[in-house]
This record gives C-alpha cells, sequence and structure tokens, in this order.
C-alpha cells in the first residue's frame, strides 16, 4: 500500500504575511528547534492566552478556537488550574509511595467504563500509552503483528510512528505493520461493517503467510486523521470480533474521542457497542497537563504484570491525579456532555443545511463536536480548496485545521464549552467566504 502524502496545514518560511515581529520569532524558532517542527496555517498564530472557548494574540485579538481537543473543558479552565497548584503546592511526587490521591482519581475513571475494564495504568502521553498496550498485546497473545488503518496516527515513539500511516513516507512501516482501508463508504462500497471486519480478515491472513502471529488491531475510534469516520454506529463491533478470533486483541485508541467530545457516549468506543481489551487516552485528559494513560481488563494485563514490573516517572504523579480528577467534575458539573450533543448536532446540521446553497460543501461526518466537513470542487473533493478554506478562516478569527488522508476535509474540533453562539459565527463566516474560494 503507498503512503499517501496530504496537503499539509503548514507554514512555508518567508511566505504568509508576518509582522516583523512575528517574522523574527518564526526565525528564531528554526534556529532552536531545527527544521522538523511546523506552524499551522499560512500566516501562523501568535497566541499568548487562552480563556475558554478563545484564544488572544499579541496585540488582544481574538481568536474563536474551533480545533483545540486538549483544552477540552475550556482554555486555563479556573478549576483544573486551581487544582493543579494547590498540589503542585503540597505534594507532587511519583506512584511509588502510598498516594490516595491516585487511587481516588483510579477509581473515578474507572467508574466511567464497563466493568469489564478495570484496572488503569497511568503514562504522560497517548504515545506512551499506545506503545505500553503494544508491548502488553504482545505479552497477552504471543503474537506480534499490528493491524492500523491506512492513514492512522498513533504516536511518536518508535513503535507507534511505525504504525502511523499519516506521518508520511518518512517513517517507514513497521514490517509488523498491516494497513488497512479506513472506513469509509468509498473504501466499502458493500457496507461499511462487513467489510471493515473483512479487511481485518485479510490482514490477519497476509500475516499468516509471512509466518507472523497477530497481537493487535489499533484504531482510533472516530477516525480523526483519516478523515472522521463515526457512522453507522456499531460497524466496529464485527472487526474487534474478527481481531479477537484471529487471536488479537482490540485496542480502542481514545486519544482523540474520549471524555465526552462525542456526545451521546463519553468513549467513541461505547458508539459501536463494544467492550475493547484496552482503551488508551490522553489530550484531554489533563486539559492542557501532560496526562495519559491505558485502561484494560485484568486478563489482558495478567502475563505481562507477572513478568515486567511498569514504573512511569511522571504518570500519575500527584499533581496529575489532581488535574484528572478536576477534569472530570468540570465535564460532570458543567453538564458539557449534554452541551456537546446539543451543540455539536446543530453545528452537524448547520452545516447540512449549507450545503444546500454552497456546491463547495459535500459530506458531513459528525459525532457530537468532532465533524469532518469535505470541500468540494465540481462534486470532487479538493485539497487546495480545503487549504484556501482553512487560511480563510484563520484570516476571519477563526482556528480550525484539514483532515484525511488527502487533507480534502475540514477538522471542526472545538473545546467543549463551544456555544450556539459559536456555532452561528462559524456558519456565518463560511457562508460569507464560501463562494469567494
Ligand atoms: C489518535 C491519537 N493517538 C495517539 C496520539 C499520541 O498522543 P500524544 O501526542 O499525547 O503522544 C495522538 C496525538 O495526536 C492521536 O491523535
Amino acid at each position: 500500500m503507498t503512503r499517501q502524502t496530504r496537503m499539509l496545514n503548514a507554514y512555508t518560511p518567508g511566505a504568509g504575511h508576518l509582522s516583523a515581529q512575528d517574522e523574527a520569532l518564526a526565525a528564531r524558532r528554526a534556529q532552536t528547534l531545527g527544521p522538523a517542527y511546523r506552524l499551522f496555517y499560512e500566516t501562523p498564530v501568535h497566541l499568548v492566552r487562552g480563556q475558554g472557548v478563545t484564544l488572544y494574540d499579541p496585540d488582544g485579538i481574538a481568536y474563536l478556537d474551533c480545533y483545540n481537543n486538549v483544552a477540552s473543558v475550556g482554555h486555563c479552565h479556573p478549576r483544573v488550574v486551581q487544582a493543579m497548584t494547590a498540589q503542585a503546592a503540597i505534594l507532587a511526587t511519583h506512584t511509588r509511595y502510598l498516594h490516595d490521591g491516585i487511587l481516588t482519581y483510579a477509581e473515578r475513571l474507572l467508574s466511567m467504563f464497563p466493568a469489564e475494564l478495570s484496572h488503569v495504568m497511568f503514562t504522560c502521553t497517548g504515545s506512551e500509552a499506545n506503545d505500553l498496550a503494544l508491548r502488553i498485546a504482545r505479552a497477552a497473545t504471543g503474537g506480534t503483528g499490528i493491524i492500523v488503518t491506512d492513514n492512522a496516527y498513533h504516536g511518536v515513539t518508535l513503535a507507534t510512528a511505525e504504525m502511523s500511516m499519516s506521518i508520511g513516507p518518512a517513517v517507514a512501516p513497521g514490517p509488523m505493520v498491516f494497513p488497512i482501508p479506513a472506513p469509509s463508504a468509498q473504501n466499502y462500497p458493500q457496507g461499511i461493517a462487513e467489510g471493515f471486519a473483512a479487511a481485518v480478515t485479510q490482514a490477519c491472513d497476509r500475516m499468516a503467510e509471512q509466518g507472523i502471529k497477530p497481537a493487535l488491531l489499533i484504531v482510533d475510534t472516530i477516525f480523526s486523521s483519516d478523515g472522521v469516520y463515526p457512522d453507522p454506529a456499531g460497524f466496529l463491533a464485527p472487526a474487534a470480533a474478527a481481531i479477537r478470533k484471529a487471536g488479537g486483541l482490540f485496542l480502542a485508541d481514545e486519544v482523540q474521542p474520549g471524555f465526552g467530545r462525542t456526545g451521546s457516549q463519553f468513549w467513541g468506543f461505547q458508539r459501536h457497542d463494544l467492550i475493547p481489551d484496552m482503551v488508551s487516552m490522553g489530550k484531554p485528559m489533563g486539559n492542557g497537563y501532560p496526562l495519559a494513560g491505558l485502561v484494560l481488563r485484568p486478563e489482558t494485563i495478567a502475563e505481562f504484570g507477572a513478568n515486567a514490573r511498569y514504573f512511569n516517572t511522571f504518570g500519575g504523579n500527584a499533581v496529575a491525579a489532581a488535574v484528572g480528577l478536576a477534569v472530570l467534575d468540570v465535564i460532570r458539573d458543567e453538564a458539557l456532555q449534554q452541551n456537546v450533543a446539543t451543540v455539536g448536532t446543530a453545528f452537524a446540521d448547520g452545516l447540512r443545511a449549507l450545503s444546500q446553497r454552497h456546491e463547495a460543501l459535500g459530506e458531513t461526518r459528525a459525532a457530537g463536536l468532532f465533524i469532518g466537513q469535505t470541500i468540494l470542487t465540481d462534486g470532487k473533493p479538493d485539497a487546495a480548496r480545503t487549504a484556501r478554506l482553512v487560511n480563510a478562516l484563520r484570516a476571519n478569527r477563526i482556528l480550525i485545521s484539514s483532515t484525511g488522508a488527502k487533507g480534502d476535509s475540514l477538522k471542526l474540533r472545538p473545546p467543549l464549552p463551544f456555544s450556539l453562539a459559536n456555532v452561528d459565527q462559524v456558519l456565518t463566516t463560511l457562508d460569507r467566504l464560501l463562494p469567494t474560494l
């Protein structure tokens, strides 16, 4: 399978319309951070402050954040900041001492899962959680083969980068990695559920031909970098059954859809009426504090636990636990999941209504406040037009980005307190901009 290079939402040095101050900052960045970093947008945004769903530049100009899923309960949420600073002022140490905080948080987090998933291990990043999951899967299954979707992103460590096809041709997929097409109607015209499960079985057959035993099927349960594919609800269950039948495990990567973002459920996998063997989490878990983890079944960790010990210097430290608990409290007390369900539906409905007037708006794929919106020209997906739209919105102080193997869809993924007024601002701006692009 070829690895496609998609049109990235990235700044090209020398292009764009930067102020002298920002030009100097970008040059200093290149000088110090080196060539592997990228900035968003043709004209990068310089941010100094964030609050709720708003980000501010040095001149105090406000940008509507329609993209960031890390500051998920709102930028710099006062309750989260208070929990972080209060705990940091008392004790900030690791998990090799007895401490109530990590257990209170672990119990609370596990209460958000089906009873079968009853252990949690803490890491600092989603990459680490997926990397750990792979080690555990190898121990539990005796296998090594990994199935991923063909524009997935699962992390930055060697093992997870090699199973992240979206990074592009610069990182060769690992020899144990077997990519399958993303669950779109185009890829599986006969039916997504049956087709995707059959693709899993075929990948296991290809492994068998090479003498490889399957260890893991890992999917981001909203398929965010593949282009956002939430529907039809339930389609993942046969794929999870297929990998288990072949002796492997099913890992739900909830780094993107977890923590209420899909509205009707707290976790993306719940949309598909299945219980994974492992669930990895990150980004919104700490609302900006590096907090991530892996939830699993006792039988999945039994072999690994008997032979290996686990310690992560910063993962699950006392401050992380206090922050994680505050995030769950805010989601509950501010009824954010309910807000997502209402506002997300209005957002998707609004985009579909707008598509009646604008030929550029193709399919809207949405679950809660996670939306993929295909952009067309003459009825065909158009990555260049998508990029123009992303940059035009940025010029109009709305921050979003693009997604999909070719970059031909908008990715709309705002913090969870996004309001109907915020949706209106995006739709009105799109209505005005679309005829000009
Ligand atoms: C689906 C998914 N999994 C894993 C990761 C890796 O998480 P982190 O950047 O915290 O290592 C990401 C990051 O973008 C992601 O989107």
